[in-house]
């Protein structure tokens, strides 16, 4: 489909009409923010009142200078919630304090924790039981010769894992996805207030769950990232809080698989939409993790992150106030002429496709990558090599999600020839 936004001629108006959730931006927002990097490559959005960054180098200044571009607050899209909405949250934690939303000296401290829980040793090792749940997850459905594969593998996958790298049981994988899905609704502040008002119980609840988990942990540590999130004070090894602690557990149980469900979605759909490099990974696999670059590339499962604007400054030419939150919008630099030949090509042999922001880049670089990498390269190889003939299907539509920051599938309806 044809963006409608690319037959806008006024600038102004394209600023206007900017809307990653509208249906024809979901679908491709290329062209747009091509247009946009030319002639407003940073410029104030209305409607979600944030200033979009949209080029490769000044995402990359906003990434590296901490100090001008905080992180505190940088999965909301609005620095307050909806007074309703705060009523509700003030049964928990007064602020969010994780990892992602921090910066130096915090982050520093707090990073070295998760440098511990996603060491490559430990990433390596989880290398056969990925494998293991990835393949009962096909057994579960190769013989009906069609699925869902959002719905029925590349949400459970990651979630799976994610549940055992915590250590929480995976009977609890659909109440906190359910819950994590009412933190991401939270955060894009785009959904009416009700909604809103509903999954901020949903968010409290969470919190709760992982509140009582921390404790247990600290009377009866196991191996798992929830013991290693124990705060000192409480007889663990970590050096944070019990708050800081729960809302790690909370953002790595979020950041952990939706991220990597739009890898897989979006990996598999870019795969059959380009049938000759399809046929080219599958005849051989070792072109794979390139490919998993350029997929990462191409459609980036995280669009963009938040950034609050500490000092009254200046970014690509354009005054930004102390106090503005900015919107660095990865999915327009991976797309950045100035940084990748023909950006709009899907190529599993692109020399730089490393070199995407799909991960952010500079203090802030995603610490779960590894893990991320070794199971889209499992899962790939998986369904490339046991569903064979694999076609979308024509009959059933496939379905974005409707989220702000996340790229990617709701629905993927697939089919192939069941094997004899
Ligand atoms: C394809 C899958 C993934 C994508 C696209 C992705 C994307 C990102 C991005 C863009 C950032 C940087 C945020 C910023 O600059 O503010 C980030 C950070 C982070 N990611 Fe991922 N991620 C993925 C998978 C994972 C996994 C599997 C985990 C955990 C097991 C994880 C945990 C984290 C954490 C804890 C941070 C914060 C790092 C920090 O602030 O120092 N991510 N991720």
């Amino acid at each position: 489909m044809a963006p409608q936004s690319t037959n806008i001629e006024d600038a102004d108006a394209l600023v206007a009409a900017f809307n990653p959730m509208a249906p024809d931006q979901m679908e491709n927002p290329y062209a747009m923010y091509s247009r946009l990097r030319r002639e407003r490559p940073v410029f104030y959005s209305p409607m979600f009142d944030l200033w979009v960054v949209t080029r490769y180098a000044d995402i990359a200044e906003v990434e590296r200078d901490t100090e001008r571009f905080s992180s505190v607050g940088a999965l909301d899209a609005k620095a307050e919630p909806h007074p309703a909405v705060r009523e509700i949250l003030k049964q928990g934690y007064s602020q969010f304090q994780s990892l992602v939303q921090s910066d130096p000296p915090n982050h520093t401290r707090m990073r070295n924790v998760f440098g511990r829980a996603l060491s490559p040793q430990r990433v390596a090792a989880m290398e056969s039981a990925i494998r293991a749940t990835t393949n009962g997850l096909i057994d579960g459905f190769i013989q009906d010769g069609q699925v869902d594969l959002v719905q029925q593998f590349a949400f459970a996958l990651p979630a799976f894992v994610i549940c055992d790298l915590i250590g929480v049981p995976r009977s609890d994988m659909q109440q906190l996805k359910g819950w994590s899905d009412d933190k991401t609704l939270l955060m894009s502040a785009t959904a009416p207030i009700e909604q809103q008002v509903e999954s901020a119980h949903g968010f409290i609840a969470m919190e709760r769950y992982f509140k009582e988990k921390i404790h247990e942990r600290s009377r009866r540590p196991r191996e798992d990232l929830l013991s290693l999130l124990v705060p000192m004070s409480m007889g663990g090894t970590a050096p944070m809080s019990e708050q800081e602690a729960v809302c790690n557990a909370m953002d790595i149980f979020s950041a952990g698989h939706e991220t990597t469900t739009g890898l897989l979605g979006n990996g598999i759909w870019l795969l059959l939409k380009h049938p000759e490099q399809l046929a080219a990974v599958k005849a051989d696999l070792s072109l794979l993790p390139n490919a998993i670059e350029e997929i990462l590339r191409k459609e980036p499962p995280v669009r963009g992150f938040f950034r609050q604007v500490m000092t009254d400054t200046t970014l690509g030419g354009v005054s930004l106030p102390k106090g503005a939150r900015t919107f660095i919008l990865y999915e327009s630099g991976n797309h950045d002429e100035t940084q990748f030949s023909e950006p709009e090509r899907f190529d599993i042999h692109r020399a730089d496709a490393r070199k995407h922001l799909a991960f952010g880049k500079g203090i802030h670089f995603c610490v779960g990558a590894p893990l991320a990498k070794l199971e889209g390269r499992i899962a790939f190889e998986q369904i490339l090599q046991r569903l064979p003939n694999l076609r979308l299907r024509t009959d059933e539509p496939t379905v974005r999600r409707p989220y702000l920051m996340l790229r990617g599938f709701e629905h993927l309806p697939l089919a192939w020839d069941v094997p004899a």
